[in-house]
């Protein structure tokens, strides 16, 4: 009734952006990612507890955050058939917690796979990862590693929308992430909230799902390549086109701060210069840097000489793992 499990977080290279579905999370398009190491979150959960209790991260949950937990061990539930009872649910991660970088996604991925194990549930990655999804919807991409394409299905149930792996970590292990984290506050408008905005007032949105979603097979034929130019330029233009469309919503959404737009400058400054280094941008200011393990440690200092106060060098992580020891 007791199981512990490490996911790692992932940063798409093509971005999910807005849901069809907000109760169930469906995506608009589909969006492929890689799953990023040594980063990662851990999660235990046991069921049979005396009552139901959340600590993410040192601190008693509260609010949404406590019942989108529990809400997503309801669904384990329903899967088991029968009383688990009350369940509690310890998680800690390992890096900067809503700084952009994709902690929900390492932590619903865990709660996910920990869920359906303490529920005596078989090991099954599509229906944990469909389990994930809907409690963070990037979070259905962090159940496995390497890239993984997250395909929006067209079921209204959405038994048909869950993250595939069509790439182990091994299949491009020279392949680096270099998070720059230029601010570290919390984000202001949270993704959930932006793209729902984005979906019901950007005239640039319907455009925004048709290209996504042609990129994906694209980026797809990239990585079987290991072709790092195409696959930077490719990652750029997704990122640029998905704040393109939040900034053409009604009141408009910027992530971007001036830190940034200028490490963003210096990196094609870089790039003019021979450095193979591309940038990818999620909800929030923190570049994610895209280069080679030969490249590292100059996209750090490049990360450092804009002012980065911290930097997260990231390999390709593998898969969401069981853990024996419990926290
Ligand atoms: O899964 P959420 O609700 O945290 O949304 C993630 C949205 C982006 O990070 C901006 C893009 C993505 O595909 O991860």
């Amino acid at each position: 009734m007791k199981a512990t499990v490490r996911a790692h977080p992932n940063i798409a290279l093509v971005k999910y952006w807005g849901k069809r579905d907000e109760a169930l999370i469906l995506p608009h398009q589909s969006s492929l990612s890689l799953t990023l190491a040594p980063i990662h979150v851990t999660t235990t959960v046991e069921f049979g507890a005396p009552s139901d209790t959340v600590e993410l991260h040192g601190h008693a949950a509260k609010g949404s955050e406590r019942d989108r937990v529990l809400r997503l061990l309801d669904a384990v539930r329903v899967q088991a058939g029968r009383d688990l009872g009350p369940a509690k649910v310890v998680s800690r991660g390992d890096f900067p917690m809503a700084a952009g970088l994709a902690s929900s996604a390492a932590g619903f991925a865990a709660l996910a796979v920990a869920g359906r194990a303490a529920a005596g549930l078989p090991e099954d990655t599509r229906a944990s990862s469909i389990l994930a999804r809907r409690g963070s919807g990037s979070a259905c991409r962090s159940v496995q590693g390497g890239f993984c394409e997250w395909q929006r299905g067209e079921r209204a149930d959405g038994e048909d929308s869950y993250a595939v792996q069509h790439f182990d970590a091994g299949h491009w292990a020279d392949l680096r992430m270099v998070v720059a984290i230029v601010d570290r506050g919390e984000k202001e408008v949270k993704s959930r909230d932006g793209m729902k905005n984005t979906v019901e007032t950007s005239p640039y949105y319907p455009a925004w799902v048709k290209d996504a979603e042609a990129e994906v097979p694209r980026a797809r034929e990239l990585i079987a390549k290991r072709d790092l130019e195409a696959l930077g330029e490719l990652c750029e233009r997704n990122a640029w086109r998905m704040h393109a469309t939040s900034l053409a919503a009604d009141p408009p959404l910027c992530y971007l701060s001036a830190a940034t737009l200028g490490l963003i400058q210096h990196l094609r400054e870089q790039r003019k210069k021979g450095v193979p280094v591309w940038f990818t941008l999620d909800a929030g200011p923190n570049p994610v840097l895209l280069t080679d393990a030969a490249h590292e440690v100059a996209a750090e200092a490049l990360a450092r000489a804009c002012g980065a106060v911290d930097v997260v060098r990231c390999v390709p992580g593998g898969d969401a793992t069981l853990l024996t020891e419990h926290l």
